[in-house]
């Protein structure tokens, strides 16, 4: 059931939620699947909805900073990232309190938890009518391409939760920024609007990027993730005739991902043209042009990449 964002249905919404029943909502990054941190059994229809691995710890969604307080161990580090990047597309990995009630499902039994507070006005009222954090993982099946519309979330889950707030396209359309603080070396695990560069400067000391898959602590830094069902290629001038070829720039193309060349925009476009070209009843496979390689650039190409890789890995 979509549901506009009126009063009434935030309300209605937010019964939902202290149920324990599933309600997905926009948030400015991608749309979430949320529920209830503090209530295993939520969680859990989590999991089953998403055919999620249950080692993968879910975010921890809070209206503001006091809300992380109750959750995780805070330092003056992480409350002056904060002050910079909270509300917004960041989301922090912090060691959990150990006083703290949520749901030890939601983060996978680990001593850390991953926090963040999404600015989109939509999200801001769920939570605020909610009263407590809520868990919600990016609104898709696990490995497949993040939700920025509520249509794509209908498509997945259709009448198996109880309602998605309709907040039509996501602003950022990439999912949040992870950085790690719960160890001595900022690191990000997870690319995304707010870059390398923006943290480095606000930490003033340098922020590495795991690409650890060894000891993995972000399933999005798995190889193959964010996947269409046709295979993708990136990088293509030149398309196959029987590929959807989305564009950048000044290009003839099925769809073009920003024609002013314009990278927020491109990312934002991102998942909404991968979802629609994704359809093998039209095309055979999926061409991406080049995208630049610069601020959140990156994260789009780092999230291209994922998406074709072969590698098959058990998600
Ligand atoms: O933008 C977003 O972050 C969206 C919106 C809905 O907020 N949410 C999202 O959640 O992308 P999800 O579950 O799809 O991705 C969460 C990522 C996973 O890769 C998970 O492994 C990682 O966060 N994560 C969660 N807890 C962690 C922890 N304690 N340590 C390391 N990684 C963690
Ligand atoms: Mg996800």
């Amino acid at each position: 059931m979509i549901l506009s964002p009126e009063k009434n249905n935030i309300k209605q919404a937010a019964t939902f939620l202290k149920e324990g029943q599933v309600v997905a909502f926009p948030t400015e990054t991608v749309y979430g699947l949320g529920a209830l941190g503090s209530d295993d059994h939520a969680i859990a229809k989590i999991y089953t909805l998403k055919n999620r691995p249950k080692i993968n710890p879910l975010i921890f969604h809070c209206l503001n900073f006091n809300w992380v307080k109750e959750i995780a161990e805070i330092s003056p580090l992480i409350e002056k990232i904060a002050n910079y990047f909270m509300p917004g597309p960041l989301t922090l990995v912090l060691k959990k309190r150990k006083d703290t009630k949520i749901s030890m499902l939601a983060t996978a039994g680990l001593d850390t938890v991953a926090v963040r507070v999404p600015v989109h006005p939509i999200a801001q009222m769920v939570l605020s009518a909610v009263g407590e954090p809520l868990v919600a993982p990016s609104a898709n099946l696990s490995g497949r391409i993040s939700s920025t519309q509520a249509q794509h979330v209908e498509s997945f889950f259709e009448n198996r939760i109880a309602a998605v707030i309709d907040g039509g396209d996501c602003y950022y359309g990439l999912e949040s920024t992870i950085l790690d603080l719960s160890i001595d070396q900022p690191t990000i695990l997870r690319q995304g609007a707010v870059t390398r560069e923006n943290l480095e400067e606000v930490l003033e000391s340098q922020v590495s990027i795991s690409s650890s898959l060894e000891k993995i602590k972000a399933p999005g830094q798995l190889k193959k993730h964010y996947s269409p069902q046709l295979p993708l290629r990136m990088n293509i001038e030149n398309p196959k005739e029987d590929e959807a070829y989305i564009g950048f720039g000044n290009r003839e193309c099925h769809y073009n991902l920003s024609p002013s060349k314009d990278l927020t925009e491109a990312a934002a476009n991102l998942f909404k043209m991968l979802h629609a070209a994704d359809d093998g009843s039209k095309y055979k496979g999926i061409a991406v042009a080049p995208i630049p390689m610069e601020s959140v650039g990156v994260a789009i190409n780092d999230r291209l990449s994922r998406a074709c890789s072969k590698e098959n890995l058990d998600e």
